[in-house]
């Protein structure tokens, strides 16, 4: 049987589209592999939202190209966001690509694999069932990590075009899945095992299909039996509603967790990043959130070094994220992205004072965090269990009914 080993970048629809991916291969006979070395195919799916995420992914497909010449017959496959930038210039840049899939492609994924390996022609037994398009299925277990979580894609692509941002550039225009697509999707996983369903999107709030909303999306789907739980990220504060916070109120499946990125606490930032909200109303929002589900975890990304922040505008966001209370964050220092509005900014501050900004940032939430941490020392937490700790083997993990990450030693 052949082989795939995958290595995957970037955020949570990138995980969902590997997951996709591997689905499909396993249609056509393929078993997953620990080891690059010793696998018939690698797919590495890639990141393009800071420099970093495609300076680390270059050198992990410059490393898998390398050592793929002392192995006769083996492919290499780049797909994702860096693969739709850059296209087949990778296959100059790097010699011993094989084929390049960027992530506009991926909702006809089906098409690229079947056009590769043809079902019942390369490899094992026809499965039957043609791929639908643009909606993950459920892992063969033999792939699956955890057998109780999984993500369903419910929108691709972002049409609010963030000064910074290149992901509508490399995953185009914004997309809803048909409702028909999501529902069965989650039944099916739900009838697999599945527990709690995260739905993904760039702007989840965007959904809209046939006159569905987000909204009412979610309070569909809750009626579902058998599921525990839902989750779903990302959502843009401009488009997050009192309506969207009295459905997750209204039903006990709700995560209590709301992850809103305010990126800065600066209004001139704010609007430079066109964002389309101000740090006061964002933090209406907050408030609003709060009142109506009192004990929700709420997280965040935020930015520093946005091209011209002034020291003073920095301390507006460290301003802001004292009052948030934010259970934890993701935190960013502003990487140039070519073609971005903002790559043609001057940006007046030096690596160097940006690196000192993300410390202080990262200093401030770390303190937050903990002491968030510490107040629910004596708790009671609901937890679902998704996984024994791999690497030391001493602990089972799972996730409290917000962000919370939970170890339970036995
Ligand atoms: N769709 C999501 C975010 C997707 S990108 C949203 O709108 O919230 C995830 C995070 O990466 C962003 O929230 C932002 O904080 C960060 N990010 C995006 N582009 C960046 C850039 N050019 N430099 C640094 N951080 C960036
Ligand atoms: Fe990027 Fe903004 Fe779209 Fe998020 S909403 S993906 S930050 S452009
Ligand atoms: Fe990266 Fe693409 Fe996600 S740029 S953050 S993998 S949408």
């Amino acid at each position: 049987m052949p082989s795939v080993y995958f290595q995957t970048f970037g955020c949570q629809m990138n995980s969902a589209d590997s997951d996709e991916i591997r689905a499909l291969l396993a249609e056509r006979g393929f078993l997953p592999c620990g080891s690059p070395a010793e696998s018939d195919l690698i797919v590495v799916n890639t990141c393009s939202v800071r420099e970093a995420a495609e300076r680390r992914a270059r050198s992990r497909i410059a490393e898998f190209a390398s050592a793929k010449r002392a192995r006769a017959g083996q492919r290499l496959w780049v797909v994702g966001c860096m693969a739709e930038r850059l296209g087949d210039k990778l296959k100059e840049e790097i010699p011993g690509v094989d084929l390049v899939i960027g992530a506009k492609r991926m909702e006809r994924i089906g098409e690229a694999i079947e056009a590769h390996f043809p079902k019942g022609i390369d490899v094992g037994a026809d499965t039957g069932g043609v791929a639908k398009i643009g909606i993950s299925r459920h892992l063969p277990p033999i792939f699956s990590k955890t057998a109780v979580t999984d993500f369903v894609p419910v929108m691709r692509g972002c049409d609010n075009y963030c000064a910074y941002c290149i992901v509508p550039y490399v995953r185009g225009n914004e997309r809803s899945v048909p409702y028909e697509s999501v529902e069965s999707a989650v039944k099916e996983k739900v009838d697999a095992g599945i527990k709690e369903i995260t739905f993904l999107g760039q702007n989840v709030n965007s959904y809209n299909y046939n006159g569905i909303d987000f909204p009412e999306l979610l309070s569909k789907i809750a009626e579902t039996s058998g599921l525990a739980r839902i989750r779903f990220t990302t959502s843009h504060p401009k488009d997050c509603t009192e309506r969207l916070i009295e459905v997750i109120a209204s039903s006990g499946k709700f995560a209590s967790h709301t992850h809103l990125p305010v990126q800065a606490g600066s209004d001139r930032i704010l609007s430079l990043m066109n964002r389309k909200y101000t740090a006061s109303r964002y933090r209406c929002l907050l408030d609003m959130i709060r009142t109506r589900l009192p004990r929700a975890d709420i997280t965040s990304d935020i930015m520093v070094g946005f091209p011209t922040e002034s020291d003073a505008e920095f301390r507006e966001t460290l301003e802001l994220l004292r009052a948030a209370r934010f259970t934890t964050a993701f935190m960013f220092a502003y990487s140039k992205r070519a073609g971005t509005a903002a790559a043609s900014m001057e940006e007046g501050i030096s690596q160097a004072e940006k690196m000192a900004r993300l410390t202080e940032l990262i200093t401030l939430q770390t303190e937050i965090t903990r002491e968030i941490y510490e107040k629910a020392v004596g708790e009671e937490l609901e937890v679902l269990v998704t996984e024994r700790q791999q690497k030391r083997d001493l602990a089972w993990m799972g996730q409290d009914a917000g962000c919370k990450r939970v170890l339970i030693s036995c």
